[in-house]
């Protein structure tokens, strides 16, 4: 399509062409012992709104907002270097120790029974990541005993005995974290990492074999190791593990907008690159199985990377990765949460990372107020609304082009169909910064509609933030003008502007 104004972009679908069901836990969150996430985050027993264990309650409301089916814990680069049974028992015997990875004192009253503890608070279930850095098959086997075995062994018992009757049934697991980069501890080889990985998965799925396990992927498609990594790990662990995980953070340090938003399209291709990787094993090893992805670290990181070398080393709870998200950072939260709809078939874990405070759509102040950062909008739309069926596109668009003469779709979309309510949420971000776009969307094979929300997040200032004193800088507003005729969806969409659509049968 040739460039115009406005810009336009037709999309069409059909009822009956599906990518694929959504899994739920598409949308978790990550809660890792890093800076002010669990400490002064989710746990400030000194708080005002802390409750008897010592969660905000506040933080624990903002969460509930998200609906995150699971929650990632407890790192990252963190666990790597974790001893989980320092956070068990009275809390008076914990150690505090050196947490080499983030250059922090960790005192360990947050742990394990904690946490799955919140999570029952925060309707979310615990994603746990075992110690492959410096620990191995040993200590992750027993950490599966203590949560998961009923009663009569040593671990199981010392559970009960820590106020634990019931076992925590943790179904998901990560085999360490990370493990291809130099920067992690105990890094490995590929080939030292899939044999460690395949052993390890044995012993886990020995104890409980109702676990789910998440293989390490690369850390990013940058890494130098990026697809022979893949190659080698499924190799050795394919027959053992249920995902492969994909980490991806992106930034804008360039100030170039158009380029930042083209982000989510790279994205689309790593998942692909990923999913190409998972299939060439699978034909090798005539498997019947098909490997699905974890994106269990993705977001937008780069505004906190320079203050953060300030930071004093060797203190507790530091204020690290305090990113401050504008709304150009929301558009493309918007973008990426499309981008793993729409790959939804091979996607079925993502976690957004992190939850509070650290690179997290929800701040706090220590004693003060919580609020909503501007990446918290997009993801709490898509996570409420995008639950069902992705349909497939076709999608006929102008295009944005880039400085360095590339040019993207200006319209990036996924459009999900629920088939038990009968909706259809349309999700779809403008790219292009100046015009707007008369949108129309082809619901093929479908009843007649009605448009019966449509909520805009679009804002003057590219950068504008959410601070503590003016939470509401940047909020979404409910638009009107979307109109449903003949099997047309029409909407003209704002200038850089994230849209949620979501139609209802007419009845
Ligand atoms: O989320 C912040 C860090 O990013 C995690 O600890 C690590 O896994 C990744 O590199």
């Amino acid at each position: 399509m040739e460039n115009r104004y406005p810009k336009k972009a037709t999309v069409s679908v059909h009822k009956d062409f599906v990518i694929d069901e959504v899994d739920p836990r598409l949308f978790g969150g990550f809660v890792e012992h890093l800076g002010r996430c669990v400490y002064g985050g989710i746990y400030e027993p000194d708080h005002p709104n802390a409750d008897d264990e010592g969660f905000r309650t506040d933080v624990l409301g903002l969460t509930k907002e998200l609906k995150m089916p699971v929650m990632r814990y407890p790192g990252g680069n963190f666990v790597s270097g974790y001893n989980w049974e320092d956070g068990i028992g009275p809390r008076s015997d914990r150690p505090r120790r050196l947490d080499p990875a983030w250059k922090s004192i960790e005192t360990n009253e947050v742990g394990i029974n904690e946490f799955v503890s919140w999570c029952k608070k925060a309707d979310t279930e615990p994603m746990i990541a075992v110690n492959l850095g410096t620990k191995g098959p040993d200590s992750a086997r027993n950490m599966v005993e203590y949560c998961n075995h009923g009663s009569g062994t040593f671990y199981s018992d010392l559970r009960r005995q820590h106020g634990y009757d019931d076992p925590h049934a943790i179904k998901l697991w990560c085999l360490g974290n990370e493990m291809d980069g130099p920067w992690q501890m105990g890094h490995k080889t590929a080939a030292e990492y899939g044999r460690v990985a395949c052993e390890t998965a044995k012993l886990m799925k020995w104890v409980d074999p109702a676990i789910e396990l998440v293989v390490c992927g690369s850390s990013f498609r940058g890494m130098r190791t990026f697809a022979e990594w893949e190659a080698t790990v499924l190799q050795h662990a394919y027959d053992y593990v249920d995902y492969i995980s994909i980490h991806s953070y992106y930034g804008n340090p360039n100030n170039n907008t158009l380029d930042f938003l083209a982000k989510s399209d790279e994205m689309d291709a790593f998942i692909k690159e990923v999913v190409a990787i998972c299939d060439y094993v699978k034909a090798k090893k005539k498997s019947k199985q098909t490997m699905m992805l974890s994106f269990d670290e993705w977001n937008v990181w780069f505004h906190s990377r320079e203050g953060d070398k300030e930071i004093k080393p060797w203190t507790q709870a530091p204020p690290l990765l305090q990113d401050q998200y504008t709304f150009e950072d929301a558009l493309l939260v918007g973008s990426m949460m499309i981008t793993l709809l729409n790959n939804a078939d091979r996607v079925k874990i993502g976690c957004l990372a992190q939850l509070v405070n650290v690179i997290a759509p929800i701040m706090t102040e220590p004693g003060g107020k919580a609020w909503r950062q501007t990446t918290f909008f997009p993801f709490k739309y898509t996570s409420t609304n995008g639950r069902g069926t992705v349909l497939r596109q076709s999608v006929k668009c102008d295009s944005c082009r880039l400085d360095d003469g590339r040019s993207i779709p200006s319209i990036c979309s996924s459009v999900v169909h629920d088939p038990k309510s009968g909706s259809v949420s349309v999700f779809a971000v403008n790219r292009d910064l100046s015009s707007p776009m008369s949108f129309e969307l082809n619901l093929a094979g479908f009843g007649v509609f009605k448009p019966a929300e449509w909520v805009e997040l679009a804002h003057p200032d590219l950068k504008a933030v959410n601070t503590a004193d003016k939470p509401d800088e940047v909020t979404p507003r409910v638009k009107a003008g979307a109109k449903f005729d003949n099997g047309w969806l029409t909407a003209e969409l704002s200038p850089a502007s994230w849209n949620m659509i979501r139609l209802v049968e007419e009845s």
